[in-house]
């Protein structure tokens, strides 16, 4: 669903680290392997992650389309080693030899890619699936993602996330519109929660569920502003920046609704309720309110964007659930590996990086422009700007 801009990333949890490629991106974005570590960073925080968030701190290192602190317009290829693939390298990852130690994972883990993995490929070992299918390689969505937020931040365009609900906990208040602030503000809560006593709840139900062996779910919103109006398309369903937001969080592992705006809540409500009126403000054609959550007929229509997605629970637990051996089909519990009980906060920052790769493709297939110079001067000229 990316049209201008190319991203790939490879690499397995437990190997040597992760690669990552973007391609089409701007001439002249300053960028810094620090600033890219902040989101990193961001990523890694977050109340309920488990042992590995305490191994890893992940860097970024980039190794091409750099020159003097600006983009050079040509790919940019990042990487990202595995901290722990020192502790692992001759045993989980070996390029040649088994290794015994290893033993091989044979009782696939319900809600993961396990069993359909290995009946995809043909494995018998369900290592070779959960390499690739762990979380592990969103470290690198953020860290491309951050190479577009350089760009958008460029623009005046800001990306914000928090997280609205943790199982039943739910928030009651943002407290403020300010994409920003609402970052700042969220980035100094565990769980990400803008509204201060549901953050301590979400920790205490969080505590909860740890001890009893199980995980929990939930709900993060994504904001963006300072967008001019006409990203995406009504002309072609593919161009559609609505249909494309959704298939990018719908990306993230473990997400399994994307809604837009008021989202579910539309279908009950009148069209009088759901409907944002224009009006004129300060000689500028506006909205009264934002209920499209700043996409209409698949376009932005310059208000904010806000995105609601949700997460169901890890499906690693510390009780695993019934499974049955692909070797003996003998019945027995699921593998267990080291586990989140939750992983909603840091799902957000995901998110981020998501919206930030679909609007830096949006913004780079509507106003053009191999620098980030002539994507201003575009972006002027049709008084977006
Ligand atoms: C940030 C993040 C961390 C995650 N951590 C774990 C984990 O520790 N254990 C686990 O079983 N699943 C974890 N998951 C979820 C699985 O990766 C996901 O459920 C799995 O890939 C199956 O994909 P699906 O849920 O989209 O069907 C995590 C997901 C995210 C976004």
């Amino acid at each position: 669903m990316l049209h201008r801009l190319k991203f790939l990333t490879a690499g397995e949890s437990h190997g040597k680290g992760l690669s990552g490629i973007l391609e089409g991106f701007p001439a002249g974005v300053p960028l810094t392997e620090a600033y890219i570590a902040q989101d990193l960073a961001r990523r890694q925080m977050g109340y309920g992650r488990g042992g590995r968030m305490k191994i890893e701190t992940d860097h970024a290192e980039i190794l091409t389309g750099l020159r003097h602190g600006k983009t050079l317009g040509s790919p940019i290829a990042l990487w990202i080693q595995n901290r722990d693939w020192e502790n692992w390298k001759l045993d989980k990852m070996s390029h040649t030899e088994p290794s015994k130690s290893v033993p091989e994972i044979t009782l696939p883990r319900p809600g993961h890619a396990d069993l359909a993995g290995i009946q995809k490929f043909g494995f018998t070992d369900i290592r070779n699936v959960l390499e690739r299918s762990s979380a592990r390689e969103t470290a690198m969505r953020v860290a491309l993602g951050a190479v577009c937020r350089a760009f958008l931040k460029e623009l005046g365009i800001e990306i914000a996330s928090h997280v609205i609900q943790i199982g039943p906990i739910k928030a009651q208040s943002a407290g403020t519109d300010d994409c920003s602030s609402i970052n700042t503000n969220a980035d100094a809560s565990e769980v990400r929660c803008l509204d201060e006593k549901a953050g301590d709840q979400m920790i205490k139900h969080i505590d909860d569920t740890r001890r009893q062996g199980d995980s929990i779910g939930g709900i993060f919103e994504v904001l963006a502003s300072g967008l001019p109006p006409g990203l995406g398309s009504y002309t072609h369903w593919d161009r559609k920046l609505d249909a494309r937001l959704a298939a990018a969080m719908m990306s993230i592992n473990a997400m399994k609704s994307v809604t837009i705006g008021d989202g579910l809540n539309v279908a009950e409500a009148s069209g009088s309720q759901v409907h944002d009126e224009i009006i004129i403000e300060e000689n500028k054609i506006r909205r009264a309110s934002n209920h499209a959550g700043g996409i209409e007929g698949g376009m932005s229509n310059g208000e904010r964007i806000q995105v609601q997605v949700s997460m169901k629970p890890i499906p690693t637990l510390a009780r695993p659930l019934r499974s049955v051996d692909i070797k003996t089909r003998e019945p027995g519990i699921a593998h267990k590996e080291r586990t989140d009980a939750c992983a909603v906060p840091a799902a957000s920052v995901i998110g981020e990086a998501m919206m930030a790769l679909v609007l830096t493709d949006a913004i780079l297939e509507k106003f053009g422009g191999d620098s980030l110079e002539q994507v201003k001067t575009h972006m002027a000229a049709t008084g977006a700007r």
